[in-house]
């Protein structure tokens, strides 16, 4: 089993999309710019969702448009339908990312529409997609609780990952949404899916609201995950799932992964200064503990 982590940065996204105050897009193409030269592989920009609901990300073509793409790194963008993809295409997307749930309550709330639904729209992306030699990313949201269904059966987070899988997805995002999951079942969760979807194209993706996102992540390091989705700072949480706070912090991410000997080709230094950075912006504390000790080291 290879010692490479790939980091799947989704401040600029999942850490935006929440935030009470829409930064300014110049500052968004600078977080992103920022990133860039830390050594991150996959940086997720923005999103191509209705402006309506998500108006913190209204400006994702022109900030699409404004960032300095580096050879060498992806920078895939949030799409909910083929109008979204439409968009992201026009702006100059070469990879895309596709979101569902696990849930059929989240789902109404966050997309409007059923499991079932949301997989029928996905189909017409994947397919334009493939033509256009587009990559595609798949996120299963609500995989360990959903904050208006309460417990998800795993055999309802296999079955979408499954879908998604099979509908041309290179990788599935396991998403623990409300950030409720302990290791144990992380790990039941990761090891349930892996029996249909093979584990080199799966990621996870952990909130942190009950402080046990890293605990989580080492119990599927442990179970053979190699791809991490985290946002630096520790910004993040979707606007549709009621209590859902922060993303795990990309610097406390990188810490914990090189203390375990594993490889991330990332800078830690420049990535907690971008974080600091970023926290500054937001006028707030950073949310990565890693980020707070190394600023006052
Ligand atoms: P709807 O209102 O049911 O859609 O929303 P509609 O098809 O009836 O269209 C309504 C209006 O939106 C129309 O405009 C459409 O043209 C427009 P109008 O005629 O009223 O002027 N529209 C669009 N505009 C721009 N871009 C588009 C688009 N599509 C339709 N792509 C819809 C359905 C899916 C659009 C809406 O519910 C939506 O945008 N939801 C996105 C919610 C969201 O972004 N949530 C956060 C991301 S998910 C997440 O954070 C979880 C994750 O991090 C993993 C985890 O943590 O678990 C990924
Ligand atoms: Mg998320």
């Amino acid at each position: 089993m290879s010692d490479f982590v790939r980091i799947v940065e989704v401040g600029p996204r999942d850490g935006l999309q929440n935030e009470k105050t829409i930064i300014a897009t110049a500052d968004k193409i600078a977080l992103i710019d920022r990133l860039s030269q830390t050594g991150l592989r996959s940086i997720e920009a923005t999103s191509f969702v209705s402006p309506k609901w998500v108006p913190q990300l209204a400006d994702a073509a022109e900030v699409f448009a404004g960032i300095q793409r580096k050879p060498g790194v992806g920078y895939p963008v949030l799409v909910p339908n083929e109008k979204g993809y439409e968009r992201a295409r026009a702006a100059g997307a070469e990879e895309v990312a596709v979101f569902t749930a696990a849930s059929e309550a989240f789902n109404r709330h966050n997309i409007n529409a059923d499991i079932d639904e949301s997989i029928q729209r996905f189909r017409p992306v994947l397919e334009r997609a493939r033509t256009d030699g587009v990559k595609v990313r798949g996120y299963v949201s609500t995989v360990l609780g959903c904050p208006y269904q309460g417990q998800v059966p795993l055999a309802d987070v296999v079955r979408v990952a499954r879908q998604l899988h099979e509908l041309g997805c290179y990788e599935i995002s396991l998403g623990d949404t409300i950030g409720v999951g302990t290791p144990h079942q992380a790990r039941a969760m990761l090891q349930a899916v892996a029996g249909e979807v093979p584990l080199p194209a799966l990621a996870v993706h952990f909130h942190d609201t009950y402080g046990q996102a890293l605990a989580n992540i080492l119990a599927c390091l442990e179970s053979g995950v190699r791809v991490v989705d985290s946002a630096v700072s520790g910004t993040g949480g979707c606007p549709y799932a009621k209590g859902a706070s922060g993303n795990v912090a990309s610097e406390d991410v990188v810490y914990l992964l090189h203390g375990l000997g594993m490889a991330t080709g990332i800078d830690l230094p420049l990535l907690s200064q971008t974080g600091q950075w970023l926290a500054q912006l937001l006028g707030r504390e950073t949310g990565s503990k890693v980020g707070k000790a190394m600023a006052s080291a």
